[in-house]
């Protein structure tokens, strides 16, 4: 199979192929199913955790989580993440090292909600953890602050099931607001960041670190 073709192509240049050459049909539509078992992880994963908070406010009357955003991995991110890792341009390497296709981000209203939600999300029987990053309790050097959770989810299928990977990020507000704001003026600028301008981002991420500790602290007292 010419994986590499594939991931190349724009949609419309994948659709044009389908029609001009047969033996190109096969490829492209198992890649489109495989894009779409991560489709369906993703969608799992969003209803797991509109049900959580869900429940959790007709329990608590507490909603743990702010919103919730998603996105499939492009064929042209696909490509580059292969290229830059030095895995062969192959559907198995794709499967097998690529661990971010599916993504779900989920944006927390309160510190200790990022844990509440993650350890509700883990005790589900079907939901296996296979890698975490604690961004939080050890932050990068940059400041970035965030939980990642590499999780897989088994997707029924008509005679089998697939059990397929998806990356969870679980921040607080003031934590996505941060990561926006700095991967914005990262991918903005061509030039070396100061260490000057470094320093002052490194410091807003602390600074509103304390924010969020000091929001918990008082969304703790009014529900004492
Ligand atoms: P990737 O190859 O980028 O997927 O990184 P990785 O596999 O080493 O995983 P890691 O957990 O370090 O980061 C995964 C994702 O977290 C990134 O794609 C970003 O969405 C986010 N992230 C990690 N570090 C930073 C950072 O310093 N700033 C911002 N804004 N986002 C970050
Ligand atoms: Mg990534």
């Amino acid at each position: 199979m010419d994986f590499e073709r594939i991931l190349q192509m724009t949609t419309s240049e994948r659709n044009l192929a389908l029609l001009q050459d047969e033996a190109f049909v096969d490829d492209v539509t198992e890649f489109l199913a495989i894009r779409q078992l991560y489709n369906a992880a993703i969608k799992q994963v969003r209803t797991k955790l509109e049900i959580l908070n869900d429940g959790f406010q007709v329990e608590h009357c507490h909603n743990p989580i702010h919103h919730i955003e998603c996105r499939l991995k492009s064929p042209g991110s696909m490509l580059e993440k292969l290229r830059r890792k030095g895995y062969p341009i192959e559907m198995q390497s794709l499967r097998e090292g690529i661990l971010d296709i599916a993504g779900v981000r989920v944006v927390c209203n309160y510190l200790n909600d990022v844990n509440l939600v993650a350890d509700l999300l883990l005790s589900q029987d079907d939901i296996r953890l296979l890698k975490k990053k604690d961004f939080i309790s050890n932050p990068k050097p940059n400041g970035y602050r965030s939980l990642h959770l590499i999780v897989s989810v088994p997707i029924f299928l008509a005679g089998t099931t697939e059990h397929i990977p998806v990356e969870i990020q679980i921040r607080t507000i003031a934590m996505d607001y941060w990561a926006s704001l700095e991967h914005h003026l990262k991918y903005k600028t061509e030039n070396d960041v100061s260490d000057s301008l470094k320093c002052r981002l490194k410091h807003d991420a602390d600074w509103l670190s304390a924010i969020d500790a000091d929001l918990q602290d008082i969304f703790c007292q009014m529900n004492a």
